[in-house]
């Protein structure tokens, strides 16, 4: 069994890739960096180059099930030339998948495409969102991003594969990612809450989110899954938590919003914007959560 993932060098990618090595598949990968090409008997990878539309086709040989994962980080200043990146790399990459699909007789069954809960409305309230309750949309460039990338993926359809999408949440790791941030003052007694610490961080912890993957192409689900923990927390408590699971106490005052823009910009609204979403679909579709509660992710993790 082969399995094709993009974005497979990356925090979740790698996770997944590990998930279905261990699980006897054999992962294929495509990277734009020929330092990062492997050539192991479970683990190969292939380039592509995202700007020039090319691909080398070899990588679907035997492939059932690709998952699309790659994309410029988010987690840079909002030049105009880096939303330009983080949109392109998402739309083009998703385009030349499908061509190759198009062009090449393939095996493929099923594609699974990422995307994020960004595209969920910015809101503080309680009531958990579901996959089917947008529009409306969240007023940011973050969903302008998910949206077009949702929309383009969807043409996957015409090559005749079962099409799954999967919102990601916050994810948590023990290295890269979301917590090594957030950490990172809290060992310095530098550790706060942002803006009012009231939004909502729907966090996953790695581990699941890989196999959230797992199980949909395991069961062959179709539609679009949250990937969010089914135990979601406001800002200043995770900090705290976080704090206490380090033994080093948060008890500094909230960064305020307007610090928070001028010293991250625009992008300032990866961290201040609050989505209280749902895990209840992936669930239903019997995934067994590892990490339910956030203590248990931050004791794996820390
Ligand atoms: N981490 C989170 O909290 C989070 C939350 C929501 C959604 N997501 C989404 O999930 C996906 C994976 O996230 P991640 O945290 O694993 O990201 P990551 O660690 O930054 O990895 C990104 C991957 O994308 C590839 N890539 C980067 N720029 C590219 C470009 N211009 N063209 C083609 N490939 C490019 C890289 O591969 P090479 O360098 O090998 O080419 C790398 O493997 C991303 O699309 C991200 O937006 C992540």
């Amino acid at each position: 069994m082969k399995v094709l993932i993009t974005g497979a060098t990356g925090l979740v990618g790698s996770q997944i890739a590990h998930l279905y090595i261990s699980n006897g598949y054999t992962v294929h990968y495509v990277t734009t960096r020929s330092s990062a090409i492997k050539n192991e008997a479970n683990y190969k990878g292939f380039l592509w180059n995202v700007n020039q539309m090319t691909i080398d086709s070899n990588c679907i040989d035997g492939v059932d099930t690709i998952i699309h994962l790659a994309g410029e980080s988010v987690f840079q200043r909002w030049t105009k030339e880096a939303k330009e990146s983080i949109m392109t790399s998402r739309i083009d990459s998703t385009q030349l998948l499908v061509d190759l699909l198009k062009d090449n007789e393939n095996q493929v069954k099923q594609v699974i495409t990422a995307s994020a809960i960004g595209i969920y409305p910015d809101d503080q309230k309680a009531d958990a969102f579901k996959e089917n309750e947008i529009p409306p949309y969240a007023d940011n460039y973050l969903a302008e991003v998910c949206i077009a990338w949702e929309s383009i993926a969807q043409q996957f359809k015409e090559t005749g594969v079962q099409l799954a999408t999967v919102r990601i949440g916050i994810v948590l790791a023990a290295k890269g990612g979301a917590l090594e941030q957030m950490a990172r003052p809290i060992k310095f007694y530098a550790g706060a809450g942002f803006g009012n610490g009231e939004m909502w961080q729907s966090w996953v912890a790695v581990n699941d989110l890989a196999g959230i993957f797992y199980h949909i192409s395991d069961k062959r689900l179709e539609g679009v899954y949250n990937a969010v923990a089914p135990n979601p927390i406001r800002n200043r408590p995770m900090m705290e938590a976080i704090g206490k699971a380090m033994g080093k106490p948060v008890f500094l005052p909230n960064v305020p919003k307007f610090v928070m823009k001028l010293m991250l910009g625009e992008m300032a609204a990866v961290v201040l914007s609050s989505q209280h979403v749902s895990s209840s679909r992936i669930e239903e579709v019997g995934y067994e959560f590892q990490y339910p509660q956030l203590e248990m992710a931050l004791e794996e993790y820390l």
